[in-house]
C-alpha cells in the first residue's frame, strides 16, 4: 500500500536490540521489494523466520491453456463449478497469460495449514461468505463483496464463517499476479508528494481496512506452511506457530476494500471504463461497475458504445443484477470479449436504455494488455451460444424491458430475445424527450 501503518510493539530505531521479555532477542525480519527500492515493511517475530524443520514439494500448480490460437468471444458460468478442496487447493484458473491469472474458488474444507503465495500478489474478491484471514501482518475480518489484497509473501490462512440459515455457500473470485509485479491502488490516485489519496480517486484510505489484533501466536508445535513458488506448491514445517510476529511497520501488508466503498463518478455523458479502475499490476487493471446515478443529458445513451478496446482483453466477474431479461449471464459469469473484435450493446438494448436513470448491478472487471487463454476447465463450463448473441436473428431488435423495468441494455447481456422460439412483438421506440419511468435502471457495464 502506498501510506505507512504499523501494528504491535516496536523498538525506536530500526535494527536496534529489542528484547523479549525473557531477555533474547526478536528476530528483525526486513519485508522487502524490488531489491528494496520498493514497498517494504520491518517484522519482529519471537523466534527466527529462517527456522524449518522439513520441506518437500507438494503439488504443481502450472496452469494449462487450450484454444490459445482462437481469438472469440467467452462466457463461463461458474456458478457451475462445484466446491471443492480448501481456499488454496479448490481454487480453478478459467483465463490468464503469463501477467494474470484469473480464477474462481468454491471451498468445501478448511485450511489445516498457512499458506504463503511467494510467487504473486493475489485479489481475493469475496463473493459469498464471511470470515476470517489470519496473517503475519495480523488479522482481518472480512465480508461478501470484499477485495482482500494479499501481498507476495504475506503468510496467511483463510477461515469462513459457518453459512446461516440459507446463505450462499462461500465463493470468491481470485485474481492472482503472475508476472512479480504488485497490486496497487493506480499511481493516478496518489498525491506524488505524500502518497495520500487525492480528491479525486474514487476510494480513500478510511475505506481501506489494514491488519488488527490479535497478531501473535506463541505456541510450539508442528506447524505446517505450504509455499507456492515456481509454479510448486512446497509443504515446509516450523516447530513454532508460523504468525509469531509481535510488531511490524511499513508500507508493505495485506489489507480489504469493500466494493460498496467504491465511490462512483458519474458524468453528462457515457464515462468510459478508466473511471471504474480500482487497482493494478503490470499488464493488467481491476475495475469495480457499481450502482450509480446514469448520464445526465437529456439524450444521453446510457449503454456504451460499440467499442474496439484495441490493446485489452476484457474479463467481466457478473456479482449482482438483474438477469431476468437477459439470456445467458448468471450471477457468477465470466465474459471475456477479446482484442481483436468489437463489442457494444444486444440488439435493441440502446432503444431500451434510454430514460433509464440508474443502473443497480455489480460486477468485477479485469482489462488484461495481453491475450487471455482459456483453461480446460473455463471450457468446460462455456456458453458456446455467446459469440453469435449479437446476431438479430438469435435477438431480435425488441424494447427489452424486464419485470422491475430493467433495461437490458449492457455489451454482454443479452436482450429479450424470443418466447416459445418466436420473435418478441417489435415494441414503440420510446421517445427520447418522453420523461424517464420512475425507477428504470439499465445494465451499462462495458
Ligand atoms: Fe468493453
Amino acid at each position: 500500500m502506498p501510506f505507512y501503518t504499523k501494528l504491535g510493539k516496536l523498538p525506536p530505531k530500526r535494527h536496534i536490540q529489542f528484547r523479549r521479555p525473557d531477555g533474547a532477542l526478536y528476530s528483525e525480519e526486513v519485508f522487502g521489494t524490488e531489491g528494496f527500492v520498493g514497498p517494504t515493511s520491518t517484522l519482529y517475530h519471537i523466534h527466527p523466520p529462517t527456522q524449518v524443520i522439513g520441506w518437500k514439494p507438494l503439488y504443481g500448480t502450472e496452469v494449462e491453456y487450450v484454444e490459445r490460437d482462437v481469438m472469440r468471444m467467452r462466457h463461463s458460468k461458474s456458478m457451475q463449478l462445484p466446491s471443492k478442496g480448501d481456499p488454496v487447493t479448490g481454487r480453478t484458473v478459467l483465463f490468464g497469460n503469463s501477467d494474470v491469472e484469473i480464477g474462481v474458488c468454491a471451498p468445501a474444507e478448511k485450511m489445516k495449514y498457512h499458506f504463503k503465495n511467494a510467487q504473486g500478489d493475489e485479489c481475493i474478491f469475496i463473493h459469498f461468505g464471511s470470515g476470517t484471514v489470519f496473517t503475519s501482518f495480523g488479522t482481518l475480518k472480512f465480508r461478501a463483496r470484499d477485495y482482500i489484497i494479499i501481498p507476495k509473501g504475506v503468510t496467511y490462512r483463510i477461515e469462513f464463517d459457518e453459512p446461516k440459515g440459507d446463505e450462499p455457500d462461500p465463493r470468491f473470485l481470485l485474481i492472482e499476479v503472475a508476472n512479480g509485479s504488485h497490486i496497487l491502488p493506480p499511481p493516478r490516485y496518489i498525491s506524488k508528494q505524500t502518497s495520500q489519496f487525492l480528491e479525486h480517486a474514487p476510494y480513500c484510505e478510511r475505506d481501506l481496512r489494514t491488519p488488527e489484533l490479535p497478531l501473535t501466536f506463541d505456541k510450539k508445535g508442528e506447524y505446517e506452511v505450504r509455499i507456492k513458488s515456481r509454479n510448486l506448491v512446497h509443504s515446509y514445517i516450523y516447530k513454532y506457530h508460523p504468525l509469531d510476529v509481535v510488531g511490524w511497520d511499513g508500507c508493505y501488508y495485506p489489507y480489504i476494500f469493500n466494493i460498496d466503498d467504491f465511490s462512483p463518478i458519474v458524468g453528462k455523458h457515457h464515462m468510459p471504463p478508466p473511471i471504474h479502475q480500482t487497482f493494478e499490476a503490470h499488464n493488467f487493471v481491476i475495475c469495480s461497475f457499481c450502482p450509480r446515478l446514469l448520464d445526465f443529458h437529456p439524450q444521453a445513451i446510457v449503454v456504451p458504445y460499440n467499442h474496439s478496446n484495441l490493446d485489452s482483453d476484457e474479463v467481466l466477474y457478473y456479482v449482482q443484477g438483474n438477469y431476468k431479461a437477459r439470456k445467458g449471464i448468471e450471477v457468477g459469469s465470466l465474459s471475456l470479449h477479446p482484442q481483436g473484435i468489437p463489442h457494444g450493446p444486444h440488439p435493441g438494448t440502446v432503444e431500451a436504455s434510454i430514460g433509464a436513470k440508474e443502473t443497480n448491478e455489480l460486477a468485477v472487471m479485469c482489462d488484461t494488455f495481453r491475450p487471455l487463454y482459456p483453461t480446460k476447465a473455463a471450457l468446460d463450463i462455456d456458453d458456446l451460444n455467446y459469440p453469435r448473441s449479437w446476431e438479430e436473428e438469435h435477438f431480435p431488435v425488441s424494447i427489452a424491458s424486464g419485470a422491475n423495468g430493467t433495461a437490458s441494455g449492457h455489451a454482454n447481456g443479452h436482450s429479450n430475445g424470443r418466447s416459445n422460439g418466436k420473435p418478441t412483438k417489435k415494441s414503440k421506440s420510446p421517445s427520447t424527450k418522453k420523461p424517464a419511468r420512475a425507477g428504470k435502471t439499465a445494465n451499462t457495464w462495458d
